[in-house]
């Protein structure tokens, strides 16, 4: 019998509860935030508790004096992959551009070959010392996309492992079937068989199975087009499963446009979306996920507008993109630090676009932010301020993640 009305509180810190319209980060000091049944139960300052911690919660947590802020959000990932792209990366830093490696069969399609004869167990094994990292640094809730198989069985692989991350890790992670990543070299004179396959066959099984929360095309130069793309996502929107669009990276080819017209979680990229396409996003309420990762290991200089998006009141969202080729980046502290340094986001920017409206991308409006109700799954921080979280690179002052209630040491 339960004799605590509550599970867990945590007290002895500064909470930057994110919630908008208040103090900075939503501040509240010395405060305390109680869990129930995997949700927050209660939050608030310590002094309006009714008692004392101990006497409330079957555990009281002193959490060192140090912030607490919601447990952040990685809405994009490619985490799940066979080999490594090193070479790629020497033959960057010497000069050769991403679309020449495209063009000359390495990139993408290089991971597709490591990753179609990479077993279940190695890909699973490889994937989860990746995200062991990012719970480490304070990621609770993760986007997985497929992509680097194609064929049927290697995608309907990537999936499985990706919800199997999830179980394994007591992690929340949100799959998303890529299909239209690339077209793969047996149907490269093919286009429009292999758009078939991902709609007529490979999507039903997706979705029947249960694999997918969402569907991603990647519409660009090098990859689909509107049209290709739109195709795409007509035929996941009659599956009933969310859609997303990795966008204008390379070249603006009205990819923003295409994602606001099926009213897209998220717009990803965005590095030469134009001021239209920045006002139908607004329209559309799609979250646009900046990616400094990519632009950072691909020498970009073309910056997403940042400046339009804050305009058009576009949220906006972080992630890792982590990937082998074009952002093997780990942790979000790395690109909120990114996000600040070369796309000139505030730190409470960076913070709210790792926490908020990066689940709002992932569609998820039961975290992000720490209020009575939400998930409790919190991040924990030996530091001064929530801007110290932007300000370290190659380290994180992380202390601790909780998953639902639940306690988990980095
Ligand atoms: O998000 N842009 C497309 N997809 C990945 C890159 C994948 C790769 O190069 O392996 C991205 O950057
Ligand atoms: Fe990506």
């Amino acid at each position: 019998m339960r004799t605590s009305p509550y599970e867990t509180i945590w007290y002895n810190a500064s909470l930057a509860t994110m919630t908008p319209g208040g103090a900075p980060y939503g501040t509240i000091r010395d405060g305390a935030i109680a869990a129930r049944d995997g949700r927050i139960a209660w939050v608030g300052a310590r002094a309006e508790l009714p008692d004392a911690p101990e006497r409330l919660a079957e555990r009281a947590i002193d959490a060192g004096g140090g912030w607490i802020t919601p447990g952040l959000v990685d809405p994009h990932t490619h985490l799940v992959f066979g080999g490594d792209r090193v070479a790629d990366f020497e033959r960057r830093v010497a000069g050769e551009s991403y679309v020449a490696a495209a063009a000359g069969g390495s990139g993408i399609l290089h991971t597709v070959s490591m990753t179609r004869t990479a077993d279940e167990a190695t890909l699973l094994r490889d994937a989860l010392r990746r995200v062991r990292t990012m719970i480490a640094h304070g990621t609770t809730t993760l986007e997985i996309k497929s992509g680097y198989g194609l064929d049927v069985e290697t995608e309907m692989r990537l999936l499985r492992v990706a919800r199997r991350i999830g179980s394994e890790l007591g992690i929340s992670v949100r799959t998303t079937y890529l299909g239209a990543h690339v077209v793969p070299p047996e149907y490269a004179q093919r286009r429009d068989e292999y758009l078939a396959l991902i709609c007529d066959v490979v999507l039903p099984r997706v979705a029947a199975e249960g694999l997918a929360d969402a569907v991603d095309v990647f519409c660009d130069a090098i990859a689909f087009s509107p049209a290709e793309t739109a195709r795409v996502l007509e035929a996941a929107q009659r599956l009933g499963l969310a859609v997303k669009v990795h966008a204008d990276q390379i070249a603006d080819t009205g990819a923003a446009a295409v994602a606001a017209r099926f009213h897209a979680l998220s717009a990803d990229h965005l590095e030469r979306t134009g001021d239209e396409g920045v006002r139908l996003l607004a329209e559309a309420g799609t979250v646009a996920v900046l990616l400094p990762g990519a632009y950072h290991y691909l020498r970009e200089t073309v910056k997403p507008p940042v400046d339009a998006l804050r305009a058009h009141g576009v949220p906006i969202a972080l992630a890792t993109d982590c990937n082998p080729g074009t952002s093997p980046v780990l942790t979000l502290p790395t690109a909120m630090n990114l996000g600040c340094v070369l796309f000139g986001l505030s730190p409470e920017e960076a913070l709210a676009a790792v926490t908020r409206n990066a689940a709002r991308a992932l569609g998820l409006n039961d975290r992000g932010e720490l209020r009575a109700g939400a998930r409790c799954d919190l991040a924990l921080w030996n530091a001064a301020s929530p801007a110290e979280l932007s300000y370290w690179l190659g380290g994180s002052p992380c202390a601790g993640t909780v998953i639902a209630g639940r306690p988990l040491s980095s």
